[in-house]
């Protein structure tokens, strides 16, 4: 099978190559990355040599079906988009433009190429928040709360009209919040990590009861594998680590696992004003990718995170590099603008 992962240059898409070509063996791909802030070919280096792997530095908003047919390819799995929340509050142009156009134009390059399987990465935020109680199913209403996970609704709605007007062969799949190796520092987990790492403060937003459903990056892109050789076109699976967690304790665990590595004394916990519109509670139904697929997660969250701080903790090159330079430009303006 050859595929093409586009935005594999980012942090599942990274994770996904990898696995693939891990577990595999006959497998080609191809990466079509555009290189944003978020894209980094050093996630990739230790298999930049495999044969079977190639990069080709583009964007999904030029996608043609002339370029996938002439190089054969079988399935297209989209993970590039413009991915962290807080900056689609900022501005949600490169939103709309990557994850609305870029997946309509991709989604007719598969057409014009007749490609055999197309699998859109979405996300669980496309439902909105939970109250208290409840989980989201595959038939929960969407009901998107910010400019990224309205973005990434459309994208599904495009990927559903598709499949019912030209019968494409088309699957989108929703996750919860991933974490693990090469996640870029400005989303949770990895933040909390490295700045603790760094002596800054860890800024938790408004009163850090906020809750998420973590799953460790490895247990989604064995999800995406099941789906890619078992889904069924037209479905949308649901894909959970049915591991809920308050921000706050997060934080607190992980200070307490990085006891030893980062030498401050005091309170570093640091309550900032919530983001606007944030969703109280996520929470993944994932039943049906379980009964018909036979997948399951095979990491628990205090494992995935003592294997996630683990990494962090030995590629320190990796993430200060990245806190060095647009990141923190970046960091510096959204502190400004609250
Ligand atoms: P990321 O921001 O780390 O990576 C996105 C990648 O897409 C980058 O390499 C970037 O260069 C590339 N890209 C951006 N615009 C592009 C374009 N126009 N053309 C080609 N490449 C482009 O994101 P991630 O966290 O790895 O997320 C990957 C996918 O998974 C996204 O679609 C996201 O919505 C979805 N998702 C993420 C999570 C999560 O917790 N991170 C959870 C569920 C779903
Ligand atoms: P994030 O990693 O941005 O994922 P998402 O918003 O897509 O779920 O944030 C995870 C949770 O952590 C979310 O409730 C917002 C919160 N958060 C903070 O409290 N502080 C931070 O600095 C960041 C980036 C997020």
């Amino acid at each position: 099978m050859k595929l093409l992962i586009t935005g594999g240059a980012g942090f599942i898409g990274s994770n996904f190559i990898r696995y693939i070509l891990k577990h595999h063996k006959n497998y080609k791909v191809i990466n079509l990355d555009k290189l944003t802030y978020a894209g980094n070919l050093e996630n990739l280096k230790d298999i930049e040599k495999d044969k079977r792997y190639k990069f080709v530095r583009g964007d999904i908003l030029k996608a043609k079906g002339k370029w996938l047919k002439t190089r054969g390819v079988d399935a297209v799995i989209n993970f590039a988009a413009e991915s962290h929340v807080d900056r689609s509050i900022v501005d949600s142009s490169d939103f709309i433009q990557t994850n609305v156009v870029g997946t309509q134009i991709l989604l007719e390059a598969a057409r014009e190429a007749r490609i055999k399987r197309y699998i859109q990465i979405s996300t669980d935020e496309v439902y909105g928040s939970l109250g208290k109680s409840g989980y989201f199913t595959e038939k929960t209403p969407l009901a998107p709360n910010s400019p990224y996970s309205a973005s990434k609704a459309a994208a599904d709605m495009l990927v559903r009209a598709y499949f019912h007007t030209h019968n494409f062969p088309g699957i989108i799949t929703r996750c919860s919040n991933n974490y693990g190796p090469y996640q870029f520092p400005e989303k949770f987990i990895p933040l909390m990590i490295t700045n603790a790492l760094e002596g800054k403060p860890l800024p938790v937003y408004g009163d850090g009861l906020n809750v998420r459903d973590w799953i460790f990056v490895d247990d989604h892109c064995s999800a995406i594998d099941a789906i890619l050789h078992k889904g069924k076109n037209g479905e949308v699976y649901n894909i959970g680590g049915n591991s809920e967690k308050r921000n706050i304790d997060v934080v607190k665990l992980i200070l307490k696992k990085l006891i030893g590595h980062t030498g401050h004394i005091g309170p570093i916990i640091k309550f900032v004003p919530d983001r606007k519109g944030h969703d109280r509670r996520y929470a993944i139904d994932s039943t049906k990718i379980k009964k018909e697929l036979g997948w399951r997660p095979k990491y628990d969250f205090d494992k995935g995170l003592d294997m996630t701080i683990d990494w962090y903790l030995k590629n320190k090159e990796w993430w200060q590099k990245i806190k060095s330079g647009e990141y923190k430009r970046y960091y510096k303006k959204m502190y400004r603008e609250g």
